[in-house]
């Protein structure tokens, strides 16, 4: 028997994110914080000319996940596509790898995809949309589910789009519920997703603006999700699964005091791991480096003088010179 997308319930995902969570980031944040329950990749752009085979695809995804029987049966493998793109030679691929979960992305907002009639303009086609969701249907026998935001332009395909999925066998639907258009401007509303929850009989995945603790509790209270998915708040605390699991029924204890301790010492362990993966990756300094700057957006922010410190960060011209900065805060 099938096992349900993302566990049994009330999961916590670390997101999907381009530029991050490739093989050495995931790596780290499973050594370091194991209280993540899934992770999934960052997507394989299915391409519309060349040949297509598994290796490439497993390369992408990354060898050593699939060594790692722990973090393997964590991950979700991702795709993105178009209209044109050779959908179904790559999710044949996908099945000759060890792969148990696959997950189509169908929230990207990126202009040339969306051109393209992929990611997110999918939302506002549902032709296009039941004919690729049919040939990965039938291509893959595993896990297949999909991440959604609310629609492309508006929200008028929304409940289509939700019952359209269930009807094709999608197995779990994640929602950011924003439209494509909204990109991530206002807040995220979880009116969408507490809707979705009712509309349709598979899990649904709640996703958008969860930045803490308290917020992982609301979402879950509010919505009735089947789990959550965090993005920004994962970037900013790569430790918040291990916070939710300790102290998620006693949010007294999270005081501004404990997160920021916890904080500088979780910052030097975080990129302590981060630089051996990538070292084993064969990457140099400058590298490095710049992967660091890219991560340090949120990491601040709870810091009153945030923008100056993260100013220093981003000012360092050496890797050594940025860890430098870590024994000051
Ligand atoms: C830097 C970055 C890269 C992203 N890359 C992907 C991606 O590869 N696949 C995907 O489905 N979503 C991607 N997303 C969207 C996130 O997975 C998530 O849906 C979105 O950020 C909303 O959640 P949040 O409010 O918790 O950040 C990306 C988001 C960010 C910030």
């Amino acid at each position: 028997m099938k096992s349900t997308p993302y566990g049994n319930s009330k999961s916590l995902i670390f997101a999907p994110m381009e530029g991050v969570t490739d093989e050495p980031y995931r790596m780290a944040i499973g050594k370091l914080f194991p209280e993540w329950d899934y992770y999934s990749t960052d997507f394989y752009r299915v391409p519309t000319v060349g040949n297509i085979n598994a290796k490439r695809v497993h390369d992408h995804f990354g060898a050593r996940t699939f060594q790692n029987e722990e973090l393997r049966k964590k991950t979700t493998y991702q795709i993105l596509t178009t209209a044109r793109a050779q959908t179904e030679q790559v999710v044949q691929a996908v099945s000759e790898l060890n792969v148990d979960h696959l997950d189509l992305n169908l929230g990207c907002p990126s202009k040339k995809v969306n051109a393209h009639k992929g990611g997110a303009y999918l939302l506002s086609d549902l032709e296009e949309l039941k004919r690729i969701i049919r040939l990965i249907r039938s291509n893959f026998k595993k896990t297949f589910t999909v991440k959604i935001r609310i629609g492309y332009r508006d929200d008028s395909s929304f409940e289509d789009s939700l019952k359209l999925f269930e009807d094709e066998g999608v197995e779990a639907i994640t929602l950011h519920a924003r439209t494509r258009d909204q990109l991530y401007q206002g807040i995220a509303d979880w009116e969408y997703i507490k809707k979705a929850v009712k509309l349709v009989n598979i899990p649904i995945i709640g996703n958008g603006d969860i930045w803490s603790v308290h917020d992982v509790n609301r979402m879950f209270d509010e919505t009735d999700c089947h789990a959550v998915m965090i993005g920004r708040g994962a970037l900013k605390t790569p430790w918040l699964a291990t916070l939710f699991y300790e102290h998620q029924n006693n949010l007294d204890f999270i005081s501004d005091e404990y997160l920021l301790d916890i904080r500088k010492d979780y910052l030097d362990l975080y990129f302590y791991e981060l630089e051996k993966e990538y070292r084993k990756l064969g990457l140099d300094d400058h590298n490095i480096l710049k992967r660091f700057k890219s991560f340090s957006r949120y990491l601040f922010d709870d810091y009153a003088d945030g923008e100056i410190v993260r100013g220093r960060f981003l000012r360092s011209m050496k890797l050594d010179e940025f860890l430098s900065h870590l024994d000051r805060l």
